[in-house]
């Protein structure tokens, strides 16, 4: 069956030919077609262009996007979306003064998730985190990425990434699984470090690798979470079984970690909330990906990544909202382009670029998500009547969803 949406005001995002990513200055060029149609056949983009050159009509369901702007579903690459529980308390605390710091050196913060997380039965996560993914689709995102870390032990981090593999079943939305073992140090390992590195590798690695329930792996590379060196260890051992890198660098201090990621070749570069002249260097003529989390700055009052600084240096830059239950209680990417633009004075085109295409860059999906390409996964979003694409981020508390299409359903 072929659904052919005919008079779309505007179509975004439209690549003739196959892109990877986008960077630096290319990323204020969104490309586009005015009244346009898209045609789809079961979950693949078969054709797009000018309504004048539209002509044939029949056996099609038809829709009318009289009004209406289209363009990809949004690629989340980055989320925590499978969690136990809540932390609204820590939220409460720090309106009354105290920081992400200082919560977590009180055994609050991730190891706060970790202890309800063990103590919850597997199918009340995925009861709990499936309804977070149904939300984020209707919120338009097509693809996302999730990770386990809340587990910190073998057992919970093999029942958060069998969690993230039954969505990855249930549901039409493209999933990437994400290892983070080495999210933080359990309390017992927090004076023999290396004793949980070597669980992570010995232990947890080689179970996880035997049931495929990874794709990537990933560390929390700060001052006082992991260090350059033990991270480096994590992703030799994770290059092993074939997992590439998406680390969590750079959101409270620059220690030269985003240096060791692009020397092993990570995909991904993730929160950059501070960075040095030295990281823009390093990261150039790199095929890592930069990810910036703006819902993350927002929620904790921290700096917002310089988009500025890493566009006008000729690199490129993806969005993602890490939902997660202690720093980012939100997966709405309309909420995190609205915000780029706001507060990290991306063009709308550029936020756009960032939350499509180089959303799945990061996290090695390009090849059939990210853009209107024929032959690519029928992900889309149907706008409700809007006058121009700007009001997606300028309307930033509006729902202007009217229909998400995630490969080639109507979900
Ligand atoms: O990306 N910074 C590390 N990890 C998460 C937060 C985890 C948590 O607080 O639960 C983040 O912000
Ligand atoms: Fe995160």
């Amino acid at each position: 069956m072929q659904t052919l949406i005919i008079n779309i005001k505007e179509l975004l995002q439209v690549r003739e030919t196959h892109i990877d990513k986008v960077s630096g200055a290319e990323m204020a060029i969104l490309p586009s077609i005015k009244n346009a149609f898209l045609l789809i056949e079961n979950d693949s983009i078969i054709d797009f262009g000018e309504m004048n050159n539209c002509t044939n009509f029949d056996n099609k369901k038809i829709i009318d996007a009289k009004g209406k702007i289209v363009l990809p579903t949004w690629c989340d690459s980055h989320t925590h979306l499978v969690y136990a529980g809540n932390r609204e308390q820590e939220f409460v605390d720090r309106i009354n003064g105290l920081s992400y710091e200082e919560i977590a050196n009180r055994g609050g913060g991730i190891l706060n998730s970790s202890k309800k997380l063990n103590e919850t039965s597997e199918e009340e996560i995925y009861n709990q985190s499936k309804l977070r993914l149904e939300e984020i689709m209707q919120q338009g995102t097509g693809a996302v990425e999730i990770k386990s870390g809340y587990g910190l032990t073998v057992d919970g981090e093999l029942k958060m990434l069998r969690v993230i593999k039954k969505l990855a079943q249930n549901y039409p939305i493209t999933i990437k699984a994400t290892f983070l073992g080495a999210h933080a140090f359990p309390l017992e390992y927090r004076e023999n470090h290396a004793a949980y590195i070597d669980l992570i590798i010995n232990e947890m690695l080689p179970q996880i690798a035997e049931e495929k329930l990874a794709d990537y792996i990933d560390a929390f590379l700060e001052t006082g979470y992991f260090s350059v060196e033990e991270t480096e260890r994590i992703m030799l051992a994770g290059k092993k079984y074939g997992l590439l890198a998406k680390i969590h660098v750079n959101q409270f201090t620059a220690i030269n970690g985003i240096e060791a990621c692009v020397k092993h070749n990570a995909l991904s570069v993730d929160h950059l909330e501070i960075v040095t002249d030295e990281d823009i260097k390093v990261l150039k003529n790199s095929g890592t990906m930069p990810v910036a989390l703006p819902s993350c700055s927002y929620f904790i009052s921290i700096p917002y990544t310089p988009a500025r600084r890493l566009i006008s240096a000729g690199l490129p830059l993806a969005l993602a909202t890490d939902f997660n239950p202690g720093t980012t209680p939100s997966g709405n990417m309309n909420f995190v382009v609205a915000t780029a633009c706001i507060k990290m004075k991306m063009t709308p085109e550029e936020a756009i670029n960032a939350a499509t295409i180089n959303g799945a860059y990061a996290m090695g999906i390009s090849q059939t998500h990210g853009s209107i390409t024929k032959g690519k996964k029928a992900n889309f979003i149907i706008t409700k009547p809007l006058n121009s694409f700007y009001e997606i981020p300028y309307l930033f508390t509006s729902n202007l969803i009217e229909k998400v299409f995630i490969n080639g359903n109507c979900i």
